[in-house]
């Protein structure tokens, strides 16, 4: 976690007796920062109380990732700085969690001297009895992958900060095995959590006064609880736990008819694995959002098959379609690859008039990084040069700006709910919160709190930020 969510841990997490301190950092996706929450309540059982300052922690821990090359090489870098630390301190023990624990295993033992601790994304439960090691002087790794672990039954310690939304988590590991991708490598086979647990976990939060939940997964479409173990062992179960699988769909319908007034996000849904029954549970349901992150890589179908993506650029425009005419006031947001091996300009433009047609609200935009032991490293050419990357990515971003700031403009005029998450950075006389479509808005504080939901006109707007003003009903 950044530094600023670091304060956070301080007030979360106290009652405990601490004798020792915990310096925790995360990087990468929400299901890591999710994790971290799961790690820092497993150790604060421990007696490790949190810190802001590495300098006074006993332990310092990096949630890590491997996604592309740049998160692997910010993370390299930060190590440096420790080294500084742990020169002068005795006893310090540093680890690195999460995927790139996972995907370079005992290798950071042999060349990064001063990593005690590697610990894969499965294997936190194991952290105390690893930390015993070091003390111990052993060394300490546990990088295997579950085939059952969800951390079900884990309260995680709350490190967001703004105690009004919340992830939880409600599966792991990813089955897709697309070609650009490490996951399916760091975070193993799919896995889904005891749908009860989740609920639960959901009721507890807003007994304690959070408003909003976001679901989260690798794949959230393809959730499926059947009693537990693997997604792939589906078949191999009995004709009971088929009869009474619940799907995403179901899930997300559960949550959603518990808990009325809780806001309902999730994240990430893969185009392949999402059904038109979750479309119309979230049509149904008005406290689940109207927003849907749905990630396409690319608009042409000779790159979509290159990466294993399993749909073709006509049958995702049929969704799209299908999302607008379920859910007509649905925001859309995508992620895209620039410059995959063996993208033409011309299926570079595919991309571009893919993105003409859904006219995206926002976009999640990567050049291309070639990843040590996916499918795409071993068996395709990493032909397009970074120039050429670097120049296909501005063209997605800028055409992505003009189509965020036509998307803010069609809010404008109209009365929506925001929910209040926190003061806006740049004027502390406003409130910031999201409007269902997940769209930033900021209005005037007047009497309202935190964790309201307010009705709010839209008066103007940047391609970033709503502005507006909140109306009495
Ligand atoms: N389903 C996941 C996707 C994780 S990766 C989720 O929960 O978000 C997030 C995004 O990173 C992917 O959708 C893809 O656009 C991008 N990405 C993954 N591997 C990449 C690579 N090797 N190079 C560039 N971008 C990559
Ligand atoms: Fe990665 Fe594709 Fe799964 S992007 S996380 S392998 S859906």
């Amino acid at each position: 976690m950044s530094t600023d969510r670091q304060g956070e841990i301080i007030r979360a997490l106290s009652p405990v007796e601490v004798k020792r301190k915990l310096y925790l950092e995360s990087y990468g996706c929400q299901m890591n920062f999710s994790d971290s929450e799961i790690v820092a309540s497993i150790l604060a059982d421990e007696g490790f109380g949190p810190t802001s300052d590495p300098a006074q922690a006993d332990l310092i821990l990096l949630n890590t990732c491997s996604i592309r090359e740049k998160a692997e090489q910010t993370i390299r870098k930060r190590l440096i700085q420790f080294r500084w630390i742990k020169k002068k301190k005795s006893g310090l023990m540093i680890g690195i969690l999460g995927c790139m624990a996972e995907r370079l295993k005992s290798q950071w033992l042999e060349q990064e001297k001063i990593v005690d601790l590697v610990v894969g994304p499965d294997a936190y439960r194991d952290l105390p009895d690893l930390i015993n090691s070091v003390e111990d002087g052993r060394s300490a790794i546990n990088v295997i992958l579950s085939k059952e672990e969800t951390y079900a039954d884990i309260n995680p310690v709350r490190l967001g900060g703004n105690a009004i939304t919340a992830f939880v988590t409600i599966m792991r590991g990813c089955d897709n095995m697309c070609t650009f991708c490490v996951v399916p490598f760091t975070r193993g086979r799919e896995r889904s959590r005891d749908p009860h647990s989740i609920v639960h976990e959901c009721q507890e939060l807003w007994k304690q006064g959070y408003k909003e939940v976001t679901l989260l997964g690798q794949n959230v479409d393809s959730y499926l609880w059947y009693g537990g173990g693997m997604k792939k062992d589906f078949s191999k179960a009995s004709s009971i736990q088929q009869a009474t699988a619940i799907s995403f769909a179901g899930l997300l319908d559960l949550v959603a008819c518990t808990l009325p007034e809780m806001r309902i996000r999730f994240s990430t849904s893969n185009p392949y694995d999402m059904s038109e029954k979750v479309l119309k549970v979230i049509a149904r349901h008005s406290n689940i959002c109207k927003y849907i992150h749905l990630p396409v890589q690319s608009g042409s179908t000779r790159i979509l098959k290159k990466m294993n993506r399993r749909h073709t650029r006509e049958q995702y425009m049929e969704l799209i379609d299908k999302v607008r005419q379920l859910i007509p006031n649905c925001a859309i947001s995508y992620d895209m690859i620039a410059g995959f091996c063996g993208e033409t300009q011309e299926n570079h433009l595919q991309t571009l008039s893919l993105m003409e047609y859904v006219r995206y609200d926002f976009g999640y935009m990567f050049a291309y990084s070639v990843r040590p032991g996916t499918p795409a490293e071993r068996q395709l050419v990493d032909d397009v040069p970074e120039s050429e990357k670097k120049r296909r990515l501005q063209e997605i971003v800028s055409l992505q700006q003009r189509h965020s700031y036509e998307r803010m403009q069609g809010h404008i005029g109209k009365t929506q709910e925001v929910l209040i998450e926190g003061v806006s950075k740049k004027n502390s006389e406003y409130w910031y919160g999201r409007n269902s479509q997940n769209a930033v808005v900021v209005f005037p504080k007047e009497s309202y709190k935190m964790g309201d939901l307010v009705k709010v006109y839209m008066d103007r707007c940047t391609s970033a930020t709503l502005i507006g003003k909140a109306v009495s009903i």
